[in-house]
């Protein structure tokens, strides 16, 4: 499977994963610009934050509660399909992950 990382400009990467992969640790593991993660994947700091592309709506679990709440300080905005990057894990049997990454994160 693999994890494609779109930037506010528009420029794609996509890396190559095992399943388990988060997009917040591969996105920091390659140097995907974007992606702070101040807290280390606790869901405590919403510096992850992605807007998860409209073809990787089933590829991934639906928003926790802590999740939920970490998302609402959000620095660049809150929208329908924001998710930590860190909660996002590659599930056996998803293909990709597409992702959009925030103007700014603090
Ligand atoms: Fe802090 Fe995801 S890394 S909430």
């Amino acid at each position: 499977p693999k994890i494609t990382y779109v930037q506010p400009g528009g420029e794609r990467r996509s890396v190559e994963v095992a399943p388990g992969a988060t997009v917040m640790l591969t996105a920091v593991a390659n140097g995907i610009p974007g992606i702070v993660a101040e807290c280390g994947g606790a869901a405590m700091c919403a510096t992850c934050h992605v807007y998860l592309d409209e073809s990787s709506a089933a590829a991934v679990p639906p928003v926790s509660e802590v999740e939920n709440e970490m998302l609402d300080s959000a620095a660049s905005g809150r929208r329908d399909n924001s998710r930590l990057g860190c909660q996002l894990v590659v599930a056996p049997g998803v293909d990709e992950i597409v992702v959009h990454i925030p103007s700014h994160q603090v």
